[in-house]
């Protein structure tokens, strides 16, 4: 992954010193070739988030009971029309799952991997989604990690730790490119009957994939070794992206983890710092809908930041890693995105992160909002899994 990423960052660095103005002075240590954007915390606009308790029809609400019954749906819906689209369908009808099998003797004897194949409508012939499972062996249920990722290795501290993780590729559902043809796509599959073709708010990718989340859930939630009450979703960049939108979406999901996420994940984006939305959206607008792309010129008018995807979660705890070397996602913005999340996590009488100023690397902070920088280059590290389990295992009641 990381190796994709740097070809997709240096793809990037090249249209964008085509496409910006020269670039501000970057932090002193970065490196010549990292890519270009605007890194100067100097330039970074004024601009005035707008108030997650205070409804569209200007009302504020004033308890955990209205941000639940108005404020939440209003912002859902705010996400899914301006930014991600809409989410057609839950869990489809004819929904099922097959075991396709069990080894009893994985990793050495510690745990269980279980190979399970979802046919998301049904039909064998129909759009499915393979689920690579594995379980520490317990004579308790288990928490798990639904982690989206294209590839299937399993980080043995986890497992050691007494945590299950539950992989599955989002491209088998809806590929990683540009141009997909809406005929005989999932999204076309999965569109109200009498839908001609896409519309402005149809969901892009990210939001295909957040689908597919929540739907390894269903089978989780069946499964007698699993507690459906500790299901967990994580990703990294894309996928981290993708983890934030299931989890602010999914209220099954007991934790989220939006790892190195940046833009459209858990960042600022009006801060315009990094990756802007101009920029995420030339090069991949297939990943959202394609109203998104008409806030590139100006992001102020976006009726949504990112602090609210997070309060989205809320009551439920979120955590949000971050890396030091990592200037495209803009870190500070992450802060700043968990910081202002955390009046909705009052309402429910819940502290977030419990600090007003960006903590020191590598020292975690944050009750219900989880926060941390650790040193190094964007991606998941097992520093990052030990302080997810820290974090997992405090809300848990694990020893
Ligand atoms: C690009 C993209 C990021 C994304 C990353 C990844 O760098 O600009 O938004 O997070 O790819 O998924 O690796």
């Amino acid at each position: 992954m990381a190796f994709r990423s740097t070809l997709i960052l240096r793809a990037l660095a090249l249209s964008l010193l085509l496409a910006l103005p020269a670039a501000a002075a970057p932090p002193p240590d970065m490196p010549k070739d990292y890519v270009k954007a605007q890194y100067d915390e100097d330039l970074v606009p004024k601009f005035t988030l707008p108030d997650p308790l205070v409804l569209n029809s200007g009302r504020r609400v004033r308890t955990a009971a209205e941000w639940t019954r108005l404020r939440r749906p209003e912002l859902l819906q705010l996400f899914q029309t301006e930014v991600y689209g809409r989410t057609p369908i839950g869990r489809p009808p004819g929904e099922r799952w097959e075991v396709l099998s069990v080894d009893r003797n994985a990793m050495g004897g510690r745990a269980i991997y279980e190979k399970v194949r979802v046919y998301l409508l049904g039909r064998a012939d129909g759009p499915k989604l393979d689920l690579d499972i594995t379980l520490p062996k317990s004579r308790k249920r288990v928490p798990v990690f639904v982690m989206l990722s294209w590839h299937s290795k399993v980080e043995p501290q986890v497992i050691e730790r007494g945590y299950g993780v539950a992989l599955y590729d989002p491209t088998q559902l809806y590929p990683d490119k540009r141009d997909v043809p809406w005929e005989g796509s999932l999204r076309q599959q999965l569109a109200p009957p009498g839908q001609a073709g896409p519309r402005d708010d149809d969901w892009g990718a990210l939001g295909v994939w957040a689908w597919g989340a929540s739907r390894v859930v269903d089978y989780l939630e069946t499964d007698p070794l699993v507690n459906r009450h500790e299901i967990m979703v994580l990703g990294v960049s894309r996928y981290g992206k993708t983890a934030g939108w299931a989890g602010a979406q999914d209220t099954r999901f007991a934790i989220t983890f939006p790892v190195v996420s940046g833009t459209g994940g858990a960042t600022l984006v009006r801060r315009g710092y990094g990756e802007t939305v101009k920029a995420i959206t030339d090069v991949f607008p297939y990943w959202f809908d394609k109203r998104f792309a008409t806030y590139a010129s100006h992001v102020n008018d976006l009726p949504v930041d990112w602090h609210e995807l997070i309060a989205l979660m809320a009551p439920r705890p979120v955590y949000i890693a971050t890396a030091e070397r990592d200037w495209w996602t803009d870190q500070h913005g992450q802060f700043l995105a968990a910081k202002n999340a955390a009046p909705v996590y009052a309402l429910f009488g819940e502290k977030g992160m419990g600090v007003d100023e960006e903590p020191p690397i590598e020292s975690p902070v944050g009750d219900y909002i989880g926060w941390h920088k650790r040193h190094g280059v964007h991606g998941l590290t097992p520093y990052d899994w030990a302080r997810f389990m820290d974090f997992a295992d405090r809300h848990f009641h694990r020893s």
